[in-house]
């Protein structure tokens, strides 16, 4: 009765086998071997107190029966069981997928662990589904995307990106040697702490060493918990976090996990690249995926709350003047909203601030070339507001509970279906009415009392809220095909996967100092697209550290270029140099959203920051300095990466011309003078064709 499936991809092999018992088996993941050879090999009891499960390598771990050690799936049968015992049922194979069910046949339920794969490159696309096909309702109490079984060896290295807010993305790695290293969230979504993803190497490099690593396509509480036994195995389980969390699955039901992105390469950069392609190609939204996004001009730092058609109007004129190719009008223009006291929840045109409507300013952008777009938080109330006094149990509340306030804000109960409606309806009707090309959806804070008395298992409503947010997303992408989105939660709480799977872009951090943001951004850049990064110029140097406009142009360039800076106090000058750099990033745009990407030195590690993105003809390297002197550090060569070793290059630096083979500038390199703290520099790379 043993079988073995074997996934291939462009250059590795995932293999499972199923055993003479049904079980289904990890056999490998990595380099690919003679599919002759895959063999299962038996499992041992060592002693009385590990049974043989214990030690075997399980593709999807349930709860049941002589396993002890974490599980990616339990659950409670009608009856009151909670032991499962699901063993192969069938597969079913094409050329790019595999989806292999399991059953446990004395309830009649089933579970299908899906893999989804191409020659294309390394990644599998994995999710599982439970398909409920007996008469009476299961309880599912942990559904994990995937289990990871990495190859048994010594410690792996475990990297997440972690932070707070003003300080995502901040790469961290944790040994595992014993137990467990644990990342989620219980906030409601990804928040700033952690991310849903999971980096394991030991001892690899930008360009070395064996890299696991996958990324959950899901933005709601989540979970990856790694582990290392007592025999030196180490697992994984990744998936929507199973805290407080359980869903009925009803007779004649199924449920169908979000999916998870896992892939092994040798070295992060290539890591971080195929990771990039595959999300641009698979993931993101299609409408926009694959094209470059306009550098935008946000109002927010400039005008705060205090917008109006006049002083709208008078940014706009600057921003085409230096540009900008559509205008976005942040939080202050609906309800009553003057501070972050009240208004939330109203999202019709304050009449004080746009006496005639907002179609005077919108028309105004228009005239001018750019496109318009416009914030929303439409996961929020706020008591204030005659959204709250209408329909006060619109939010999550318990009633012998007083709600707490963060930003002043409660949070609506988007698992009911009026206020769902209610919420597409507000956007729809902005919509309906006005040229609004773009939309920024905010979300400002965690949820708290967390009742929801309309669902029959009030603990589904973590889950259900997050898909409602991605059901909303979708239904405005199909109604207005233009419209481009972009997601924030207080910058990058939701700057992940699940996010991108229906919003174009996002927000990494409202932390927007230039040299801070060259960590967030590296930090961002291990496995999500750099086209999806929204990144601003704006005037944090003012209150703040001093930095020059060229810096702060240079370190958002190596993104998605946006301004956010108040160009009414720019003085000819400045918004000369920032036409010239607008201007330059529009010629390597293709490059730096699309290019690969090469993070060749850090300020963290190397006490400079050096970044290279290479696409086609052309190659762009900026190089920064950070806020220390580098005393006799200064002295740099700059090997650059990715380029064609017997290509000529031509390229000006420090206003001299080269003309070097790929070959010189990738082994011999750049020599460079690094004097000058919070210095940057760019150098674009030309590939002369003979
Ligand atoms: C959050 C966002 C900011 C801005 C404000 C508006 O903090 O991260 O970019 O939109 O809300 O209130």
């Amino acid at each position: 009765m043993s079988k073995i499936f074997v996934i291939e991809t462009k250059n590795t092999h995932y293999a499972i086998g199923v055993d003479e018992r049904g079980l289904v088996r990890h056999l490998h993941w990595g380099d690919k071997v003679d599919k002759k050879d895959y063999d299962i090999p038996a499992i041992w009891d060592t002693n009385s107190n590990y049974s043989d499960l214990d030690n075997a390598k399980l593709e999807y771990t349930v709860f049941g029966g002589k396993l002890y050690r974490n599980c990616a799936f339990k659950c409670t049968y009608a009856d009151g069981c909670r032991d499962s015992v699901f063993l192969f049922e069938n597969a079913e194979e094409t050329e790019n997928s595999l989806a292999i069910t399991l059953v446990d046949k004395a309830y009649d339920v089933r579970i299908k662990l899906h893999y989804l794969f191409s020659k294309n490159d390394d990644i599998i696309t994995r999710f599982a589904e439970v398909i409920n096909d007996s008469n009476a309702s299961v309880m599912l109490d942990r559904i994990m995307s995937a289990e990871i079984n990495l190859p048994t060896e010594k410690p792996y290295e475990i990297q997440n990106m972690n932070g707070s807010w003003g300080a995502e993305f901040q790469l961290e790695t944790t040994e595992l040697k014993t137990g467990s290293v644990n990342y989620e969230s219980r906030k409601g979504t990804m928040g700033h702490t952690n991310h849903p993803v999971f980096i394991a190497s030991q001892n690899a490099t930008e360009d070395y060493g064996r890299v696991y690593f996958g990324a959950l396509g899901y933005g709601g509480n989540f979970k990856v918990e790694m582990t290392r036994d007592y025999r030196g195995m180490t697992r994984g389980i990744i998936g929507i976090n199973d805290f407080d969390f359980s869903y009925e699955l009803k007779a004649g039901e199924s449920f169908v996990t979000p999916k998870v992105y896992i892939g092994v390469t040798d070295g992060f950069a290539v890591m971080s690249n195929m990771m990039g392609k595959f999300a641009v190609e698979n993931i993101m939204p299609k409408s926009f995926a694959k094209k470059p996004l306009p550098v935008l001009y946000n109002s927010w730092e400039a005008t705060w709350f205090d917008v109006s058609v006049e002083n709208q109007l008078e940014l706009a004129k600057k921003a085409k003047q230096i540009g900008c190719e559509l205008f976005v009008m942040d939080d202050g223009w609906f309800g009553d909203r003057h501070d972050d006291h009240q208004g939330l929840g109203d999202w019709v045109v304050n009449k004080q601030k746009f006496p005639n409507g907002l179609n005077e300013l919108i028309d105004g952008v228009n005239e001018l070339g750019m496109d318009f777009g416009l914030w929303f938080e439409p996961e929020m109330v706020q008591r204030d507001s005659d959204l709250f006094r209408t329909h006060p149990d619109w939010i999550y509340h318990y009633e012998k509970r007083e709600n707490s306030e963060l930003r002043n804000q409660l949070v609506l109960n988007l698992t009911k279906p009026e206020v769902k409606q209610f919420v597409f309806d507000c956007m729809d009707k902005m919509l309906q009415k006005h040229d609004i090309k773009y939309i920024k959806w905010d979300m400002n804070r965690p949820f708290s009392e967390i009742g929801a008395e309309n669902l029959e298992n009030p603990q589904e409503l973590w889950y259900r809220h997050t898909m409602a947010v991605y059901e909303i997303a979708d239904k405005l992408k199909e109604k207005y095909p233009y419209l481009q989105l972009e997601a924030c939660s207080s910058g990058g709480g939701r700057a992940e996967l699940g996010a991108l799977e229906h919003f174009d872009m996002v927000w990494t951090s409202d932390n927007t100092d230039p040299l801070d943001r060259l960590t967030i951004q590296k930090g961002y850049s291990m496995l999500y697209p750099t086209k999806s990064m929204r990144a601003w110029v704006t005037d944090w140097n003012d209150w703040c550290r001093p930095t020059s406009l060229d810096f702060r142009f240079l370190s958002s360039m190596q993104g998605s270029l946006s301004i956010g800076a108040n160009l009414s106090k720019y003085s000819d000058d400045d918004l000369a140099k920032a036409e010239k750099y607008i201007s330059l990033y529009k010629d390597i745009r293709p490059t730096i959203q699309f290019g690969d990407l090469y993070r060749l030195a850090s300020v963290r590690q190397d006490d400079y920051n050096a970044t290279e993105y290479v696409k086609d003809d052309q190659a762009v390297l900026f190089i920064c300095t950070g806020a220390d002197s580098l005393f006799n550090h200064q002295f740099k060569e700059i090997r650059l990466k990715g380029l064609d070793s017997n290509a000529i290059y031509s390229f000006d630096i420090d206003n001299k011309h080269f003309e070097k083979s790929g070959a010189y500038l990738m082994n011999v390199g750049i020599n460079q003078c690094l004097g000058t703290p919070l210095e940057c520099k760019i150098v674009v790379l030309k590939k002369l064709t003979n």
